[in-house]
């Protein structure tokens, strides 16, 4: 049985890539993709959102967009990374699929009432704000989720300032309360994704599939390798999103650790930091864990495979 999944995000190069993992891999039922402000302002990461979709041949998803600015802060987006459109590099074809009407709280809270209880897992990689809201405002899906796997945080440091990573700082408000639910959560930080770099071969690797959709990742891949270059001194980019696509797919592409998790709202140098706390034994009523050891070979071939998979879509 495929893993049923919300996406919640910002494209956003990584992403981007996350949402062709998804799309590309038969271990993953996508129920709807929502976005958030993040990367970009809202208009621009859905229009984006809406873009990939037509590079990756998805039809038949519902797209919503979401909360255009965090719940208590005021919104900071990441040019520098992802560029003005939060998408430069490749063309980004004009959408052929329309946003569903509902605003991205209501779709998730209606698709995960309308499944099972525990088989919707979330995703979100990007802020946290339509899942925190989600959250408040239908209490009833906490207890029905299966697990929120998100790509956020870092127990050894951060991005965006010394201790706090860009998902988490931008609406450290609406992350408190993802992490404070009594849902399972995995956090896939920094810690993990700094492991998954795109590194030549990889990039090479992909270029050689030789379709439209593997050629708009390797443009993406060259975009962000660039900024990162540039913006955080890094020799190739880690393509941080569909780490948390993977952990859904396949768990043993990482190793986790189990820890209580809490983010710092009052710190004057560490606001939005993730805080683990290391100490053993876990108590027994802790949900959360974060992900710790990549297994980088298994990690590509899935990205590889979706490409694969996805081959050369119909636009
Ligand atoms: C996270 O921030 C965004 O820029 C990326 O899309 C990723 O979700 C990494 O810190
Ligand atoms: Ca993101």
């Amino acid at each position: 049985m495929p893993q049923k999944i919300i996406l919640d995000c910002d494209p956003g190069h990584d992403d981007a890539i996350a949402l062709l993992l998804a799309h590309g891999n038969p271990e993953i039922e996508l129920l709807a993709v929502t976005t958030v402000v993040g990367n970009q302002t809202l208009d621009k990461v859905t229009r984006n959102a809406l873009s990939v979709a037509r590079v990756a041949g998805i039809t038949g998803v519902p797209f919503a967009a979401g909360c255009a600015r965090p719940l208590v802060r005021t919104i900071s987006v990441a040019p520098d990374i992802h560029g003005e459109s939060g998408l430069d590099g490749p063309a980004l074809p004009d959408p052929v699929i329309s946003l569903d009407p509902r605003h991205a709280v209501d779709l998730i809270i209606e698709t995960i009432m309308a499944h099972e209880p525990g088989t919707v897992t979330l995703v979100p990689t990007g802020g946290l704000t339509n899942i925190a809201l989600a959250a408040r405002r239908e209490p009833r899906i906490v207890p029905r989720v299966k697990e929120v796997v998100l790509m956020g945080g870092g127990y050894h440091g951060g991005n965006w300032s010394a201790t706090s990573e860009f998902n988490i700082i931008i609406d450290p408000e609406a992350a408190h309360i993802v992490f404070n639910e009594s849902w399972p959560l995995t956090m896939v930080g920094l810690d993990l994704t700094h492991q998954a770099l795109a590194t030549p071969d990889v990039v090479e690797r992909i270029r050689s599939l030789g379709t439209s959709p593997a050629q708009f990742v390797v443009e993406l891949l060259e975009f962000f390798g660039g900024t990162y270059l540039e913006a955080q001194g890094f020799e190739h980019p880690p393509v941080h999103d569909p780490c948390a696509v993977a952990r859904v797919i396949d768990p043993s592409v990482m190793t986790v650790r189990r820890a209580p998790l809490d983010v710092e709202l009052s710190g004057a140098l560490t606001l939005g930091m993730t805080v683990a706390d290391f100490r053993a034994p876990a108590p027994d009523d802790c949900t959360t864990q974060v992900a710790v050891a990549l297994d980088n070979e298994k990690f590509w071939n899935l990205i590889v495979d979706a490409l694969e998979r996805i081959g050369e879509p119909v636009a």
